[in-house]
C-alpha cells in the first residue's frame, strides 16, 4: 500500500474551491486499491472537507501547537485538530523550519500529536547538498532530535517525509537512486535508535517537486513508501496522475 499526501500549503483562497478540488481527488482516490490518499488543507477547511470525505481521503493538518489548550493566541492543538477530523499532522515542514522552528520544537509537536491520537508526519531534509556528504549528518541529526521524545510504542504513529529543502517547489526532484540511498539511510538510523524491526516498520516518503511525470519512477526506483506532494496536489489533473502512478507502481 502506498501513501500519497497532498500538501496544499496556504491555498486555495476560497472554501468552495477547496471543496471542488477535494471532491475531484476523492473521485479518483475511491477507485484505487493500492493507495491511501491524504490531503493537508489549511486548518480552516479541515472540518468541512472531513464531512465530504466519506472515508475515501484522510485529512492531515499542516502544523499544530504542542500545548493542549491555554493562552496561546493564534495556535491550534492536536486535540482540536483530531476533533474536527484530522488523522495526521505534519511536523517540521521545511517552510515552518524556515520561519524559525527547530528540531526541539518539532520533537514537542510530535509528542503532542501522539498525545492527541494523531499520526505525525515528521519532515526532515538537508538545505544543501555538498560533496563532503555533510547532508547525511544533517538528516541523521534531524531524525535523532525530532524523534527524541518518541517512545518505541508510539513509533507506529510516525511517518518520515524526506524532503531535501533545495528540491521543494523548484521543479527538480532528486534522482530515484539518490532517494533510495536516503530512504535506506533513514531506516538504518531509525533501526539504530529503536531496533531493526521497529525502524523498518516506519514508512518513509519522498517530497520535493514530485509531478505526474516523475512520480512512477520515484515510487518504483526510489525505495519509498509514498510521496509528499506540494504544488502539484492543487491541480486535480496532476494529482490524479500521481495517484494513478502510485497505484501502478
Ligand atoms: P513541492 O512541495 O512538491 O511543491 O516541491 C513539497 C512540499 O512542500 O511538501
Amino acid at each position: 500500500m502506498k501513501l500519497i499526501i497532498g500538501n496544499w500549503k496556504m491555498h486555495p483562497y476560497f472554501a468552495d474551491e477547496a471543496k471542488r478540488i477535494f471532491s475531484s481527488v476523492k473521485k479518483t482516490a475511491s477507485k484505487l486499491g493500492n493507495v491511501n490518499t491524504v490531503i493537508c488543507p489549511p486548518f480552516v477547511y479541515i472540518h468541512e472537507l472531513k464531512k465530504i470525505s466519506k472515508g475515501k481521503v484522510a485529512l492531515c493538518a499542516q502544523d499544530l501547537f504542542h500545548e493542549t489548550a491555554g493562552p496561546y493566541t493564534g495556535e491550534v492543538s492536536g486535540e482540536m485538530l483530531k476533533d474536527v477530523g484530522a488523522e495526521f499532522v505534519l511536523a517540521g515542514h521545511s517552510e515552518r523550519r524556515g520561519m524559525g522552528e527547530t528540531n526541539s520544537d518539532v520533537s514537542l509537536k510530535v509528542q503532542a500529536a501522539h498525545k492527541a491520537g494523531l499520526t505525525a508526519v515528521v519532515c526532515i531534509g538537508e538545505t544543501v547538498r555538498d560533496q563532503s556528504g555533510s547532508y547525511l549528518d544533517h538528516v541523521a541529526r534531524d531524525l535523532r532530535e525530532s524523534f527524541s521524545k518518541v517512545q518505541k510504542k508510539n513509533l507506529k504513529k510516525c511517518i518520515v517525509a524526506y524532503e531535501p529543502v533545495w528540491a521543494i517547489g523548484k521543479g527538480d526532484s532528486l534522482p530515484p537512486e539518490l532517494i533510495e540511498e536516503m530512504a535506506i539511510f533513514i531506516t538504518k538510523n531509525l533501526s539504530d535508535l529503536y531496533g531493526q524491526d521497529e525502524g523498518k516498520a516506519v514508512p518513509v516518503l519522498y517530497g520535493g517537486s514530485v509531478t505526474g511525470r516523475n512520480a512512477e519512477e520515484i515510487i518504483k526506483r526510489g525505495g519509498v513508501d509514498g510521496l509528499l506532494v506540494g504544488h502539484e496536489s492543487l491541480n486535480p489533473e496532476s494529482f490524479m496522475e500521481i495517484l494513478k502512478a502510485a497505484e501502478k507502481a
